[in-house]
């Protein structure tokens, strides 16, 4: 696997040491509030895990799973949910937790889904942002990294459903995806 990758674009290290300080910047705001945090799943997992790990606060953690419908018409905003949430969000502090955030229309369709079911508050914390092609008008409340228009795998992304289980995030070697 790590043959594949052309450089570490963000070690473990420097992965750690940020969601340390968005934990603790997290704990701040959250703080008495019984924030419900929603991993979007399957990248944020592991950014979920971790992040959760370093917030001094009770909380409560759900997952939703969405896909677009197919990648041709992916930029028609028509997003599909795999996996819906367990619990209701209405009267909740509700922190979204992604990987990355690219052209926005996933986290468009999330949030105002989760402003149409009556959150009291919708925010995003996304370790990545990617703002080269953004379909619609998005931004994160907090943003870990902001990364360069390359394909970045690892630490909970993919590229067809693997790599996911690098500890820092890399760039794959054109070769990979070339040819597909
Ligand atoms: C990826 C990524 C974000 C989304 C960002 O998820 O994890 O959730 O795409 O893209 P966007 O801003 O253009 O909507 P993907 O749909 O590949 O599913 P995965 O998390 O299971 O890999
Ligand atoms: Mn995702
Ligand atoms: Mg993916």
């Amino acid at each position: 696997m790590l043959q594949d990758i052309r450089e570490v674009l963000i070690s473990e290290e420097e992965l750690q040491t940020k969601i340390k300080e968005l934990g603790a910047t997290l704990s701040e705001e959250y703080r008495e509030r019984n924030p419900l945090i929603i991993c979007v799943l399957k990248g944020a997992a592991l950014f979920m895990a971790d992040l959760v790990k370093k917030m001094d606060v009770h909380l409560e953690m759900d997952f939703m799973d969405v896909s677009s419908y197919g990648s041709s018409t992916k930029s028609s905003g028509e997003v599909k949910i795999i996996k819906d949430l367990n619990t209701s969000v209405e009267g909740r502090d509700v922190l979204i937790v992604e990987d990355i955030i690219d052209s926005g229309l996933t986290l468009k369709y999330l949030v105002e889904l989760l402003e149409h079911r009556k959150a009291k508050s919708v925010k995003i914390v996304t370790l990545l942002d990617k703002p080269h092609h953004r379909k619609v008008d998005l931004t994160a409340d907090i943003t870990g990294f902001t990364v360069p228009d390359e394909f970045v795998v690892g630490y909970g992304l993919d590229y067809a459903e693997k790599y996911r289980n690098l500890p820092f995030i890399g760039v794959l070697k054109p070769h990979v995806y070339e040819g597909q």
